[in-house]
């Protein structure tokens, strides 16, 4: 069976780039990362690409000006490359409603909490800030609005009560990149059917052990 082209987007650690390199060395895994593109010359992540032979591309967003002539380089790279979908892993860039369009259901992206609760870039310390209990992930399908649109899946993860920014984050961080695996998994095997606003997955038995983690006992 063919393999779903992946082109991932990245602008600088590369942990969750890291966790798909890996998946997809597995050749029984449905997905093949085709392209990297970073708008940062200097994204830690690049290495990991170039570490697994994977063709990068750097769009330097101050080089266009506008947000919509920076996404449509960024998508002449992703078309060349033959992309089917793209993936955002830490991508600190606001996509234009014409590239949400264009790729619209073929874009996803990781948020470090349970959306719709603490979007934006402090999600960590928003969940602190409001004494959750629980945080997690979610891997969602990308609308133009910020951390919105469909949910694939989310995992749980305690707050624990001395827990600050850097505790938590690593504690979901582990949990992120299984997640990622698994919505990639699903959508390559055609287990995602979006209706609308919302995602319906035909999620396989053995996939969701680490949907909460650590696991309940
Ligand atoms: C992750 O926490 C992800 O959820 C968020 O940005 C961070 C990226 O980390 N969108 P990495 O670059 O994948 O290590």
């Amino acid at each position: 069976m063919a393999r779903l082209k992946l082109g991932v987007l990245i602008s600088g650690r590369g942990s969750n780039l890291q966790a798909l390199i890996a998946a997809c060395a597995d050749p029984s895994y449905p997905a093949e990362i085709v392209r990297v593109v970073s708008n940062r010359p200097d994204a830690k992540g690049l290495d990991h690409a170039h570490a697994a032979g994977i063709p990068t591309d750097v769009v330097e967003h101050g080089d266009y000006p506008d947000r919509e002539s920076f996404d449509r380089a960024v998508h002449a790279h992703l078309e060349a490359a033959g992309v089917e979908l793209v993936c955002l892993a830490g991508f600190m860039r606001l996509l234009s409603g014409w590239f949400v369009e264009t790729w619209h259901d073929r874009i996803i992206n990781i948020h470090p909490s349970l959306l719709p609760s603490f979007k934006g870039i402090d999600a960590h310390a928003q969940a602190i800030a409001a004494g959750a209990k629980l945080s997690g992930c979610t891997v969602h399908i990308v609308r133009p609005e910020m951390d919105a649109g469909p949910i694939l899946v989310q995992a749980a993860v305690p707050v624990l009560p001395d827990d600050d920014e850097d505790t938590l984050a690593a504690r979901i961080l582990t949990v992120e990149h299984q997640c990622y695996r698994l919505a990639v998994k699903l959508i390559a095997e055609g287990r995602v059917r979006i209706t609308g606003e919302t995602a319906i997955v035909d999620m396989p038995p053995d996939a969701g052990q680490h949907l909460i983690s650590p696991p309940a006992g």
